[in-house]
């Protein structure tokens, strides 16, 4: 039985007195919330602060990306070591923003998630076509490369979260319907079978990204291989935010 996790991923927003309200205004609001892991993914700006607010909470903190590398000269990178130093234990990798604002490559992102797990943070693997690509029929191809370059090198005992982003539902509005996004979570985890033993793929959480709401989180997260949610705009919310992890299956 896979266990729910529904994650915020904040983006490029709030200064730390906001991200501190925000925080506290979801301690409040989630208090009891115990069946699923709550994680928020504030911007690195705040995650020192959060960490410590989160102190004693059940609510688990992730960062939105990392460099591979521990230290050195690396010139505005933020190392694992830092994100394991201030209180996290996911990190978001391959984030759409991240491949098609910043240009970031199967194959760095793999080496992200190769430092991530051997320094012991969970990588949040992003993947997921554009509407070109999908309207194309490429859908499966995308995806199924974005799993093997992203997961390579990975042991079966390596924690990992997959996140089904298609780019054209991403801060759009535009959700995919249940249906669609089912599909290809059963998808991914064929692919994770033939990477890994079966036992292992159906333990993996595949998390569903794109425009989730209040409104329709539930008819997303009722689908059996939707293990939980990644949401960006409804985060940034305490009530949107909790509406959706308190949806009940
Ligand atoms: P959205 O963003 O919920 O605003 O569509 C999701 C994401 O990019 O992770």
């Amino acid at each position: 039985m896979r266990r729910l996790l529904i994650a915020g991923n904040w983006k490029m927003n709030k200064t730390v007195p906001e991200a501190i309200e925000l925080v506290r205004e979801l301690k409040e609001r989630l208090k009891g919330v115990e069946d699923r892991d709550i994680l928020v993914c504030p911007p690195f700006t705040a995650l020192y602060p959060v960490g410590r607010e989160l102190e004693g909470s059940s609510i688990l903190m992730g960062a939105q990306n990392m460099f591979y590398e521990e230290k050195g000269a690396f010139t505005g990178e933020i190392s694992p070591v830092m994100l394991k130093d201030v209180g996290c234990s996911y990190v978001i990798l391959g984030h759409s923003e991240r491949r098609h604002i910043f240009g970031e490559s199967d194959e760095l992102i793999n080496r992200k998630v190769i430092s991530a797990v051997n320094h012991n943070l969970i990588p949040i693997l992003c993947i997921g076509e554009t509407l070109e690509e999908r309207e194309k029929g490429e859908t499966r191809q995308v995806v199924e490369r974005q799993v093997r370059e992203g997961l390579k090198g990975l042991k079966p005992e390596d924690e990992f979260v997959i996140a089904y982003e298609p780019v054209w539902a991403i801060g759009t509005g535009r959700s995919a319907t249940p249906e669609m996004a089912q599909e290809v979570h059963t998808f991914i985890r064929d692919v994770l079978t033939e990477l890994f033993e079966k036992e292992k793929a159906e333990g993996v959480r595949i998390l569903y990204g794109g425009s989730v709401k209040p409104e329709n989180a539930k008819g997303l997260l009722e689908m059996p291989d939707i293990d939980g949610a990644l949401v960006g705009g409804a985060s940034l919310k305490a009530e949107s935010f909790s509406a959706i992890v308190k949806t009940t299956l």
